[in-house]
Formats: C-alpha cells, structure tokens, sequence
C-alpha cells in the first residue's frame, strides 16, 4: 500500500515549523525541499533524531530535488519571499507570483493527483496562481488563511474576556490581508456572540489587532514573519485532508458563485478531506455583510488582474 505523504516545499521558518508539527502527529512521510543545498536534509535529518525522543515512527526526509516529492497526497508551497518590515503582502506578489507557479509546475509534475497547500504571500492572489498553473480543479487548491486569522482573533478574545481560547469560536473571511473580513457575531464564547459581551470599542480595537496580526508578529521579530501559528494552521488542514475528517475550516479557496462571487480566491469556511475541498459552506450573511466580502474579494481581483502566468 502507498504510504501517505506530503511534500513541503522551502525550509525556511514556516516549512521546517511545518515539518517537524507533522511530523509529531506521525501519520505521513514527509519530504522537505529547498533550493539551498545542505539545509532542508540537515533540518529533517535533525527533525528525524529528535524521534526516538518524541517517539514518532514515520520518516522525514529532506532533499533539493523535486523526483523525491514524487506521489504526495498533500504538497504545501510555502517559498516566497518573506515580508521585511513596512512591506505589506502585496510588496510580494510580483516576486512571489514567479516562485509559486514555478513551484506549482515542478510539483505537480511528480505528484498529479496531490491536493495544494499555499502559504506563499500575499495567500489569495498566490492560490490563483498555484490553481492557474496546475490545471487542478479547484477542490485541490487551497490557501491558508482563515484557520490563522481566527486563531489569533480567538486568542485576542479570550484574552478580553478571560475564557480558556477552547470555549472562543470565529470565523475569519475574506482577503488574508487589509482586507480580511470579520463579523463580530460570528465570534463567540461558549456560543454567546461577543457583541453581547464585550463592547463595541473592544471588539473593535481586537478586530484591527487580527487584521494586522501577521504584521505585528512581523515588527516584533523584525527579521522574519510568523511561522509557530501558521505552521500549526496548515498542519491542521492537512491533517483534515489526509484523515478526511470532513471539519469546516475557513481557508482561501477559489469561489465559483459561492457568495455570489467568481472567479477569485478568498477566505471561505471549507469542508476539508479526501481530495481536499468537499463543500465550500455558505453561512447566511446579511446583504450588509455580502457587500463586505464583496469589496474584500475586489481587492484580490485587482491583484490577480495584474498576474500573467
Ligand atoms: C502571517 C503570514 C503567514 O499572517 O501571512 O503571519
């Protein structure tokens, strides 16, 4: 039987973080890939060590060529360049679009059937490219977003409120970015929605701190962006993929009507399993909140109108 696997590609931050989170939860092979020579197979062959410690069983792997991804269920692109401080997502897409469709091709040649995993900045406009340049349907493109901007809104609000995070519930939408799209009574504590809870200016002031939540990671650490809390996101939603756990996670994904939107990624609660996006879920939204997502999704428009591949 074939051995699940999954390839991250860049073993930068993100993609080491990645590798070593999947690889603790032992239920794929996992192969990490970089263009620098000695550094993904001297980051899994340190990962790898750590398992007689952690006790996992399964092997990772690190190499800088593409045959050795050959047949992953699950390829994650997370190279790109990183934002700099003062350099919004956007400053990356003109350099990001060449990486993440040459990645996109090289990794599909070997692994035809696999479902994506972008990371790559600015995530919208880089799934785009990613779905554009595989041909793949687009049940197996897929973006991170949501699963991140919700956690870290969720820390924030149990923060606020003093509740453990388990018992806080959210759903982040729209553009990864300035233009990411929270609605507050989606957000709740033990079921209860935050706009009865908390006050208006709070709910604000924690809604902008999520916008700008890569941003803030980004002027603390100075050198580099966030990578504990996205990596921990996409090992989820690969781990939702491989054991077709079927949960809805909101992610970017492209829409084809959904929301009365076309042609464009953004962040959308997904079922995720066997194959990738089984459902995008469509929750009832106000004709208010509908404009909203809209002008979210325009944003991103804009930016895969200036992309030729
Ligand atoms: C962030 C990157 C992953 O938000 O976009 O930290």
């Amino acid at each position: 039987m074939k051995k699940t696997k999954i390839s991250i590609i860049g073993a930068g931050n993100v993609g080491a973080g990645l590798g070593q989170r999947l690889i603790e939860k032992d239920f794929a092979d996992i192969v990490l890939v970089d263009i620098v020579e000695g550094l993904p197979q001297g980051k899994a062959l340190d990962i790898l060590e750590s398992g007689p410690i952690v006790g996992f069983s399964h092997c990772i792997s690190g190499s800088n060529n593409y045959a050795d991804t050959a047949d992953s269920d699950v390829v994650v692109i997370t190279s790109g360049a990183a934002r700099k401080p003062g350099m919004t997502r956007e400053d990356l897409l003109k350099i990001n679009t060449g990486i993440v469709s040459s990645v996109t091709k090289e990794a599909v040649k070997y692994s035809p059937d696999c479902v994506i995993i972008v990371v790559a900045n600015p995530v919208d406009a880089m799934t785009w490219v990613a779905y554009k340049t595989s041909c793949f349907p687009r049940s197996r493109v897929i973006g991170l977003s949501g699963v991140l901007d919700g956690a870290r809104f969720a820390t924030f609000i149990a923060q606020a409120t003093n509740a453990p995070v388990t018992d806080v519930s959210c759903y982040v939408l729209g553009e990864h970015g300035a233009g990411m799209v929270i609605f507050p009574r989606l957000a709740k504590v033990n079921g209860i929605p935050i706009t009865e809870i908390l006050p208006k200016e709070t709910i604000d002031t924690l809604t902008q701190r999520a916008i700008n939540g890569g941003a803030e990671i980004v002027g603390l650490l100075k050198t580099s962006s966030a990578f504990y809390a996205p990596s921990a996101a996409v090992a989820r939603m690969a781990e939702a993929i491989i054991k077709n756990t079927q949960e809805v996670l909101p992610c970017a994904a492209v829409l084809s009507g959904e929301y009365n939107l076309k042609d464009v990624v953004i962040g959308v609660p997904l079922k995720l399993g066997q194959g990738g996006v089984q459902e995008v879920i469509s929750i009832e939204l106000t004709p208010d909140e509908l404009s909203t997502l809209a002008a979210s999704a325009e944003a991103v428009k804009k930016q895969i109108d200036t992309i030729t591949i």
